[in-house]
């Protein structure tokens, strides 16, 4: 959606007050622009919600892994939580010290965990009894202790997609009840882990707030059994708001989470990723053809399900608007597609813009979280390029566009 720092002006869609089309001068579309000052906007509202709950954050790599965004996280006092050894690195070159890293994820692999090992993460979030023994095994092979939480999968439902829920009973998530207390009264066959925090991520995209809160509870249970648990790490799942629809704050999460709380004496963590990053997002996107088809108006845009494969993946909603908007011109309905061999390759439905030419440049929304890091080469598409706006409407490129020639030196 529109929001204060990517919105129009004069009938230009603008970034911090810069607009978008005079920047594409010779740029080759589809690329990715993000807006830092939202960014700027979206922790200081995560920070000021929580305050009252001492919580501390890792921002969730997986939602966005440009170096640029993790820089401008980091500096703002936010650790990183990171699923592989990929992304891992990628957390250290953002200049993140190992101890302000969490490493999650459901099947770490082995030198995977001796790279948490050796950096010196300061969290493992296990959700594996082999995975346990394993990590235990490595730590004390490097004669060091490893922090480890355990990942609870608290079998509640949450409101989201059924493909973004994973605190239910048969999701492949976390370690059941039973398998997280024998762990728990067994902590001292591992005399290389301090097991003491329990992990808790019932979704992504929470339509409310009463997953999270079932959730709590659950872990609070057991938490209260082992005093060597001091730290609840909650994950993520903040909404974002794709459509006009009411979501649920920062505020709202942290005061439904205050009351359950605040009797207990334990850390709170929180790893949020979309909420932060996604409406600081937006890919851009040229018009190549306009055909009708079967009562249809598409509009063939040269960017596709490679670039952002959200639509194709969970019939995920994203605005689409023209970079200049013409009040003047009648509104039409068109899908837009993009040209991947695939019929899912369908980027919006049935959305109404001004009539539309060949050459015009239209901005997918909200699309900074999952929308680059799940790009891929597909039909041999070179992946796009990434773009800062600074708040004071300075943009430079983050990240190149892929070329041909290393796509094709990779064959
Ligand atoms: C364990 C964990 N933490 C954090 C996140 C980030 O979630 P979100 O982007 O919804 O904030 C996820 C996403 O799937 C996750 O699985």
């Amino acid at each position: 959606m529109i929001n204060e720092s990517i919105r129009y002006y004069e009938d230009q869609l603008c970034v911090s007050g810069m607009a978008i089309q005079p920047l594409l001068h010779e740029q080759v579309t589809p690329l990715y622009l993000y807006s830092a000052e939202r960014i700027t906007h979206n922790v200081n509202a995560l920070q000021k919600a929580f305050a009252s709950l001492g919580a501390s954050f890792h921002f969730s790599v997986k939602a966005n892994s440009n170096l640029a965004i993790l820089r401008q996280l980091v500096s703002m006092g936010m650790g990183l939580d990171v699923v592989s050894g990929g992304e891992l690195l990628a957390a250290l070159k953002s200049g993140v010290s190992g101890e302000q890293i969490v490493f999650a994820g459901v099947g770490k692999t082995p030198s995977e965990l001796e790279l948490a090992v050796t950096h010196g993460v300061g969290w493992v979030n296990i959700e594996n009894v082999a995975e346990c023994h394993l990590l235990n095994q490595l730590a004390g092979k490097h004669g060091t202790s490893m922090r480890v939480a355990l990942r609870y999968n608290p079998e509640v439902q949450a409101n989201t997609h059924p493909n973004i829920a994973t605190g239910h009973k048969y999701a492949k998530f976390g370690l059941n009840r039973d398998a997280l207390l024998n762990l728990l009264n067994q902590a001292h066959a591992f005399p290389h882990l301090h097991i003491e925090g329990l992990h808790v991520h019932v979704g992504s995209q929470l339509e409310d707030t009463q997953g999270t809160q079932d959730g709590i509870r659950k872990a609070l249970e057991i938490a209260e059994q082992f005093p060597q648990i001091h730290t609840l790490n909650l994950g993520g799942g903040f909404p974002t708001a794709y459509d006009d629809r009411p979501y649920p704050t920062y505020h709202d999460f942290a005061q439904s989470m205050l009351p359950l709380l605040r009797p207990h004496n334990l850390h709170l963590m929180l790893e949020p990723g979309r909420s932060i990053v996604a409406d600081s997002g937006i890919l851009v996107t040229q018009v190549l053809y306009l055909k009708e088809q079967g009562g249809i108006n598409l509009v063939v845009v040269d960017a596709s399900m490679t670039e952002l494969m959200r639509p194709a993946l969970y019939g995920a909603h994203h605005q689409v608007v023209p970079l200049l908007n013409a009040p003047e011109k009648r509104r039409v309905r068109y899908t837009v597609v993009g040209p991947v061999c695939e019929s899912t390759d369908v980027l919006a439905k049935e959305v109404m813009l001004p009539d539309i030419q060949v050459g015009d440049y239209l901005a997918i929304l909200d699309v900074g979280a999952y929308g680059m890091v799940m790009s891929n080469n597909y039909n041999l598409r070179p992946r796009p390029a990434e773009w800062m706006v600074e708040a004071d409407g300075s943009a430079r490129v983050v990240r190149p566009r892929q070329s041909f020639e290393s796509l094709i030196a990779e064959l």
